[in-house]
């Protein structure tokens, strides 16, 4: 058994959260273990529930289409969601169920260590890029202790908005010198305060 399938195996017994009683599958996350780039969306909606995988809607098949347009399928990569249960007619995750979920996550990105870590929507950049705004600093980096975190939009606001998918195609097409270049990406200076992040314009 691999540590990401013990990992799944804990998630699945997971019930700290109203959402877990009314669950049809958890959907902790999919992809390969060695994965140098980590996707994070938000939460898993109806399709995601049904069948236990993350992004395999209308949203999960844009973003296939964009891991395409760099030569990715989604076995090379990692997809996680920042909350592993459906919330309720797929309103909003709440901070409690964030929080609920966040050692989750984190045990994930700990088994996966990628050099890269995308955001893909507000909450999983809330996590990474405090107190930002997501229209400014869409397919901008910063490296913070040699990982890389890119913000994009998400697919599924992208999907329905002309201008918003233009903008998550562009950026998704930085991603392969971004990686390349890593060493290049300057480090972020170790300062407390998230307003004082430096993000860097590829
Ligand atoms: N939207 C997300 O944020 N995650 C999914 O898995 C599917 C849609």
């Amino acid at each position: 058994m691999t540590p990401l399938s013990e990992l799944y195996q804990q998630i699945e017994l997971c019930r700290q959260c109203e959402i877990a009683r009314f669950r049809n599958k958890v959907v902790p996350g999919e992809g390969a273990e060695d994965a140098a780039i980590m996707f994070i969306g938000e939460a898993p909606g109806w399709h995601e529930d049904q069948q236990g995988r993350p992004f395999v809607g209308p949203a999960g098949q844009f973003l296939d289409r964009l891991l395409a347009s760099i030569n990715l399928n989604r076995q090379q990569v990692y997809i996680a969601n920042v909350i592993k249960c459906r919330p309720s007619s797929n309103r909003d995750p709440l901070p409690t169920e964030i929080a609920n979920c966040h050692p989750w996550l984190e045990k994930q990105i700990e088994i996966i260590r990628p050099k890269m870590i995308v955001t893909l929507g507000r909450y999983s950049m809330a996590r990474y890029f405090p107190g930002k705004t997501i229209s400014k600093i869409h397919g901008t980096a910063v490296k913070r202790d040699d990982v890389i975190y890119f913000a994009m939009y998400h697919p599924a606001a992208a999907l329905h908005q002309q201008s918003l998918r233009a903008a998550i195609e562009a950026d998704m097409l930085k991603i392969p010198a971004l990686l390349a270049e890593a060493d290049r990406v300057a480090e972020e200076k170790h300062e407390p305060e998230p307003q004082q992040l430096n993000l860097f314009e590829v």
